[in-house]
């Protein structure tokens, strides 16, 4: 986004289709795993269940989903966070989780997960720089987990920020951003079903540079909105800092919902690459909230979406 935007194009946009590892092969692996076992993809299989909410687009691949990623903390290249996130040590994480809520505290991964019901979420993704994918998350509603800490009446937004850690990310030492990576979400929107917390990708624990252990995933807004590697949680009565807003306001504001008709002031938003279509695809047209409309087009009646953009 700071300069890269225009030049997001790498090996895999022009590896030839067939040597990838699709979406089915995996699944083909997964069945062969679950009757016994034979070499494949080494699935931890998380047992997720599949969701209404899920798209029937055909997913990416994995190939392209863990090589083609925005994870500034590790780069900014699009295959940077693939080369550098394995440094991230996910070993023993918590997640601090305060502000007005009821029950504040830090939990541990364990404690997230015990007593939550992992589900599949077939979701589109739409990077705010025109690209996007399909991407398969495994994951849970953030109501969940913000029903079980018991917000308080005052709170009327929800902040994340994700681990800061110098000596394990190679991206921070340059000031690209402000870090620590802040994002946040109205209380409303936090509470919406269609946001969940992901934990997994194609049905293994979510990889590096995807975001683990835990990230959000909000498939109506831009991806920068989608926080990574969440270490914090705060329910405030305040709206947020948030990190793109932070570092170029008039480009980048708090809502941030994908909408092809407010162009971005250096691109227009009407269409979209969807990767994995090779050098010579079509761009597709970008949906109204991403084609989310029917779930959340209510959230914002009456506001003026190009001005609260
Ligand atoms: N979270 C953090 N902490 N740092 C980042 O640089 N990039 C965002 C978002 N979350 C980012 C982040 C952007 S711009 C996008 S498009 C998505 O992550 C990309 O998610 P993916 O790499 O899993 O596809």
């Amino acid at each position: 986004m700071a300069g890269r935007w225009k030049n997001d194009l790498n090996w895999s946009d022009v590896t030839p289709k067939s040597a990838w590892l699709n979406r089915r092969q995996i699944m083909a692996g997964a069945g062969a795993l679950a009757l016994g076992g034979i070499a494949g993809p080494a699935l931890a299989n998380l047992g997720a269940k599949p969701s209404r909410y899920s798209t029937v687009e055909e997913p990416n691949t994995l190939e392209h989903i863990t090589t083609y990623n925005n994870f500034y903390e590790f780069g900014t290249g699009k295959d940077d966070p693939a080369q550098n996130a394995h440094r991230l040590t996910t070993d023993g994480w918590e997640v601090e989780v305060g502000g007005l809520v009821d029950k504040p505290g830090t939990w541990t991964m364990d404690d997230i997960l015990k007593g939550t019901t992992l589900e599949e979420r077939i979701y589109r993704l739409r990077c705010v720089e025109g690209w996007s994918m399909i991407i398969p998350w495994v994951g849970f509603e953030l109501s969940d987990l913000l029903n079980r800490v018991g917000v308080q009446s005052g709170a009327k937004y929800v902040a994340f920020e994700t681990a800061l850690r110098p000596d394990e990310m190679t991206g921070v030492s340059s000031r690209v951003l402000d870090w620590p990576y802040v994002e946040g979400l109205r209380l409303d929107e936090a509470m919406n079903p269609l946001t969940i917390l992901a934990t997994g990708l194609y049905d293994e624990p979510i990889p590096n540079q995807n975001g683990a252990p835990i990230r959000l995933v909000v498939p109506w807004k831009y991806g920068f909105k989608s926080i990574k590697s969440i270490v914090r949680i705060t329910l405030t009565d305040d709206e947020p800092p948030t990190s793109w807003n932070k570092t170029q306001p008039r480009e980048y504001g708090f809502y941030s919902n994908v909408n092809p008709s407010v162009d971005h002031p250096r691109w227009s938003q009407a269409t979209e690459r969807r990767i994995g279509g090779g050098l010579r695809a079509r761009r597709i047209p970008t949906l109204m909230f991403n084609g989310y409309g029917a779930e959340v087009a209510e959230l914002y009646d009456g506001m003026d979406l190009a001005k609260h953009f």
